[in-house]
């Protein structure tokens, strides 16, 4: 469904892509690890077409990216919803004009067919009842979920996801990631998780690949990662080990 060919980005002298190369699979699940810094955001806004690429290949549903006009990318960006950090929703919005925004914006549907798809993404993040809430009346980790709503409502291919719990509590981080996950196992999607979180990628993932510096440094499945030989990766793990013995306590 994707594929990245040497990709190679960088700002000024910097470097921060090196020569990037990995696929991900129709239906997948795949995890971005690595510290911060390391170019994940930038990869994904490559992928969406933020960022332009200075070198290397792009291929998203069978069309390589560089060589479309802006016309034939805006399609291409239309199979993918990106979940950001923030759920940066509009404060002066209902939660059912937030999650609306997007299909009023895109499609031409009448008021009953937004009725049903913002109904239908709301159910799918488990909230009913507070569409005439504001933002500013529900907690951050409902945010999230409508922040979630949004982009699922709008029916994407992909599913792009840019460290979704970070700076979440233990409770709303698991909530969160298990969403995705159902969210993808539901809707088919081909996701991908950007994400300092081994211990969930163990969890959730196919596959994850861990970048170091902008470059791969392992990928693999979650049981064959946690074999890995590459110093980070075991970084990671020993990290995430320390987590779970505290849970169990
Ligand atoms: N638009 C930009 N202009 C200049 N430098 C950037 C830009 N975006 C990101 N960078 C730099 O690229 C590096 C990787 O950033 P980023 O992909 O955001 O890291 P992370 O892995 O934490 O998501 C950082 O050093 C950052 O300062
Ligand atoms: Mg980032």
């Amino acid at each position: 469904m994707i594929e990245f060919i040497k990709l190679e980005k960088s700002f000024g002298s910097r470097k921060v892509l090196k020569g990037l190369s990995f696929k991900v699979g129709e239906g997948e699940i795949l995890f971005i690890l690595g510290t911060s810094g390391t170019g994940k955001s930038v990869l994904l806004k490559n992928l969406v077409g933020l960022l332009i690429p200075d070198a290397g290949e792009i291929w998203i549903d069978g069309q390589e990216t560089s060589r479309l006009t802006e016309l034939e990318y805006l399609e291409i960006r239309k199979k993918c919803g990106m979940v950001f950090q923030q759920p940066a929703l509009f404060d002066s919005l209902t939660v059912f004009e937030n999650v609306a925004f997007g299909l009023r914006k895109h499609y031409r549907l009448s008021e009953d067919q937004i009725k049903e798809k913002v109904g239908k993404a709301l159910s799918l993040v488990n909230l009913k009842g507070i569409e005439n809430k504001l933002p500013t009346q529900i907690s951050y980790g409902m945010q999230k979920r409508v922040s979630l709503a949004r982009t699922v409502a709008l029916e994407p291919k992909i599913l792009l996801f840019d460290e979704p719990t970070t700076g979440l509590d233990p409770v709303t981080t698991n909530a969160v990631n298990h969403l995705i996950l159902n969210l993808s196992r539901t809707l088919k999607t081909t996701s991908i998780v950007v994400s300092h979180d081994m211990q969930c990628a163990l969890e959730i993932a196919d596959r994850i690949v861990v970048l170091d510096q902008g470059q791969i440094v392992d990928q693999g499945t979650p049981a064959e990662l946690r074999k890995s030989k590459a110093p980070l990766v075991i970084d990671f793990l020993s990290e995430s080990l320390a987590i779970e013995a505290q849970n169990a306590k």
